[in-house]
């Protein structure tokens, strides 16, 4: 398990464990990992293949974290130490992606599918789209005043719980079948941020409202925090595409674990403490 310790690796390794299965979990840090003590945690830094090269030993799959520039020459050591089958963390960006118009998120995600596609391994892709966790973003804001500012009120996302993300993604850890396969996660039904705010205000116990930015106010808002410019331009890009047009939602959460992905509510149930 690389990415153990992120949003959806952390679940990953508790459905792995639940299942019976033995984790070795990657991280940078162990003494901060804070993972089941079923999990065998070890350092390692994705940056430096070196270091990751002797968790692979009497691995049978691997998730793989897209850490930019970083999966060859680790992939080449599982290959070597006999790992079969390679599970990896993409984005549903890759899918909607336009050949030439590539924006740097969706340049390193395909990189990382390459080095995958010929890794020689067994692997299966999974390709989420936004996290609802992402949304934890506006927390300070939700427990200041209850009034989200931000660019775009109207942009529709299908938002994705992490439990979802780590549900199917344990699943084509564990079980066969699954090989070649790219699978577009989302959540069950494309919401606007100004609902998903008021949404998160319900689960809370307060009304939330979403105020809209101009996006020139946002970007420089988003460059006072410390988001790089660049970054800045391609998040309100994208979040503009967004606007009017319902999310694609699919079904593959449920067709592959055999339940239907959680709503938003259940999310926000599931982190109303993170925004009191
Ligand atoms: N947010 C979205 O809307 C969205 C949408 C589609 C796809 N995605 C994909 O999902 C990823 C985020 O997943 P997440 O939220 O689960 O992650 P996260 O909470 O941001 O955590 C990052 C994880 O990656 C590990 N990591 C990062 N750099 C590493 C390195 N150099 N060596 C070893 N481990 C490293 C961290 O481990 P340690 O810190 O313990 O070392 C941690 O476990 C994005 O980067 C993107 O690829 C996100």
């Amino acid at each position: 398990m690389t990415g153990a310790t992120g949003n959806v690796g952390r679940h990953v390794v508790g459905q792995l464990l639940a299942a019976g299965a033995a984790v070795r979990a990657l991280t940078r840090d162990p003494a901060a990992a804070r993972l089941p003590a079923e999990a065998e945690v070890v350092g390692g830094d994705l940056t430096r293949p070196e270091t990751v090269e002797p968790a692979l030993k009497d691995v049978s799959a691997l998730f793989l974290f897209p850490s930019p520039g970083t999966a060859g020459p680790v992939l080449r050591a599982a290959k070597e130490h006999g790992v079969r089958r390679v599970v990896l963390l993409s984005s549903s960006a890759v899918e909607y992606s336009t050949e030439g118009a590539d924006n740097a998120i969706v340049a390193y995600h395909k990189e990382i599918e390459r080095e995958v596609e010929k890794s020689g391994l067994e692997w299966t892709f999974v390709r989420p789209g936004a996290f609802a966790v992402n949304s934890l973003q506006w927390a300070p804001q939700i427990r200041a005043d209850g009034v989200v500012r931000g660019p775009y009120a109207e942009a529709e996302m299908a938002p994705i719980h992490e439990r979802d993300i780590a549900d199917v993604a344990a699943r084509l850890l564990l079980t066969d079948g699954h090989a070649g396969a790219k699978y577009v996660l989302t959540g069950p039904e494309s919401l606007t941020q100004a609902e998903q705010a008021r949404r998160i205000g319900e689960a809370v116990g307060r009304p939330v409202r979403y105020e809209e930015l101009a996006p020139e106010v946002a970007r420089e808002q988003m460059i006072r925090d410390q988001v790089p410019a660049e970054f800045a331009d391609m998040l309100l890009d994208f979040q503009a595409g967004l606007v009017g047009v319902p999310a694609d939602v699919t079904a593959t959460v449920e067709e592959v674990t055999g339940r239907p992905a959680r709503t938003l509510d259940e999310w926000a149930a599931d982190h109303a403490a993170d925004f009191r």
